[in-house]
């Protein structure tokens, strides 16, 4: 038996889009403006982070901003700062985006997994953030990666509730 419907084999659909080669790589200062034209896609006001909170994030020697790059075009950004302490230290994702294009594709995906490897080699045990309530596909993507509810916040973004989800690293 080989287990195909009767009739033959499937017919597969041609995928219409070209093959995703991806470069994912650590951000670069004169990346900026890429990156902030992404932010600018992603979240209108008031959820979209001001060009100064933007840049203080990539600039902080305890983050990581990871960049997806499509060729000559970022398409997608993911931001983990960390704090200072030694022990039990926990790192935190500021933000995490893909360009309105290129979703569905598991660039998100990957973000996620450099972000938490980056947290894992600066010797973080734990990720938190904090994701909107109604934004279920971001729901979606980290509970597909292990995160878990742990709470909820009545006023978080823009006095909006959101939850926030945790996960631990294994070492
Ligand atoms: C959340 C976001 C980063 C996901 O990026 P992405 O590249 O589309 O993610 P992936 O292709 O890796 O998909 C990962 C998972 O997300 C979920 N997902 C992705 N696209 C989805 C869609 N259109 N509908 C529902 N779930 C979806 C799925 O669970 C998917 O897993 P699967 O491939 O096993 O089905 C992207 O939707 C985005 O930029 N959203 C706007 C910005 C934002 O809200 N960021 C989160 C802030 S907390």
């Amino acid at each position: 038996m080989s287990g195909l419907p009767s009739g033959g084999p499937p017919r597969l659909t041609p995928d219409p889009r070209p093959p995703l080669f991806m470069l994912y790589r650590l951000y670069q200062p004169e990346d900026f403006p890429a990156l902030y034209a992404v932010e600018e896609l992603c979240f209108d006001p008031p959820w979209r982070f001001s060009r100064s909170y933007m840049r203080k994030i990539v600039r902080n020697p305890r983050s990581a901003t990871w960049i997806a790059e499509d060729g000559a075009d970022l398409v997608g950004l993911v931001v983990i700062q960390w704090s200072a302490g030694q022990e039990d230290l926990a790192a935190y994702i500021e933000t995490i985006e893909v360009h309105p294009a290129w979703r569905g594709r598991g660039i998100g995906s990957e973000l996620l997994r450099r972000a938490e490897k980056s947290a894992r080699a600066a010797g973080a045990c734990a990720i938190g953030l904090h994701v909107r309530v109604e934004n279920a596909t971001a729901i979606r993507l980290y509970e597909s990666h292990g995160y878990t509810c742990r709470g909820r916040e009545e006023y978080y973004y823009a006095r909006q509730p959101a939850f926030l989800y945790a996960k631990l690293l294994k070492p």
